[in-house]
């Protein structure tokens, strides 16, 4: 089974951000990766910016260019003094669109973006779905894929990043359902990936009502273990010593392998639209 071990240290920083206020957000971020020994950590969707906001101004005012903005500015000086990988999301403005946008800083600066393809809910009268697709970095130690939050709802996401070769898939998160943190067994199940979903905590009002996110950050082995998951409403860090070579054999038993069983010949239907209806 999947030859040496390779090590590495992966994790995520869950914490509330406070709506608007992009400084003190990056602050909070940097104050909890100050104290983390990690090579890869993820931080939350929207992490700079918050989630609820109410007017297309108010989106197009707290986006930033990327990687030209200041946020990307400042993960990237994150992660050349701390000498880690950062994945982190934040409102990417590009022309006259905006995307809920996540990017992967090394220790020599900005090394992608990714769009957010799949948006939720009100989401859809800010941004603009993802134009780019799903794609996997070469870090060193591993290969990573990114996905933000809803896009977990569509097992296509996950299942482009592991055929893509991710080894483990960042997920950053404003979750606001129930069901991701369980829900992300069969999608580490189903293509045997590591996945570290990043979620924050808090509420922000949304019209009337609170917005409530559920914390419970966490990350996923291969065999859906659950190695680590934070409080659901706790300031935390948790990082996780993880074998990535386990995420390269996608043996089930002797007889069963999860992707040369595929049989892509019988798919083709994936790409029709749907038949179904009232
Ligand atoms: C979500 O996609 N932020 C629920």
């Amino acid at each position: 089974m999947g030859g040496d071990a390779r090590n590495m240290k992966v994790g995520f920083a869950q914490f509330e951000p406070v709506f608007g206020d992009i400084g003190r957000n990056i602050e909070k971020a940097e104050q909890l990766l100050g104290g983390t020994e990690a090579e890869l950590v993820v931080l939350p969707e929207l992490f700079n910016t918050g989630y609820v906001f109410t007017s297309r101004e108010e989106a197009v005012a707290l986006s930033e260019s990327i990687p030209g903005g200041k946020t990307t500015a400042a993960l990237s000086r994150i992660a050349r003094e701390k000498g880690i990988h950062i994945v982190a999301g934040l409102a990417e403005r590009a022309g006259d669109n905006i995307y809920n946008s996540a990017v992967l800083v090394s220790p020599a600066g900005h090394q992608g973006t990714y769009r957010k393809t799949h948006l939720f809910n009100e989401e859809t009268i800010w941004f603009t779905s993802g134009d780019r697709g799903f794609q996997v970095y070469d870090i060193g130690n591993c290969r990573i894929g990114i996905m933000i939050c809803f896009d977990w709802f569509f097992p296509e996401s996950a299942r482009i990043l592991a055929l893509k070769g991710a080894d483990v898939i960042c997920h950053c998160a404003n979750l606001v359902l129930p069901f991701c943190q369980d829900g992300m067994a069969t999608r580490c199940l189903e293509n045997h990936v590591f996945a570290v979903t990043a979620n924050r905590t808090g509420t922000e009002k949304q019209g009337g009502r609170n917005c409530l996110f559920t914390g419970r950050s966490q990350v996923m082995g291969p065999d859906a273990d659950v190695l680590y998951r934070a409080g659901s409403d706790t300031e935390e860090v948790g990082v996780v010593d993880i074998d990535v070579l386990a995420a390269r054999d996608k043996k089930l038993n002797r007889y069963n392998d999860l992707f040369k069983d595929r049989q892509s010949g019988l798919y083709g239907d994936l790409l029709k639209p749907f038949a179904g209806g009232q």
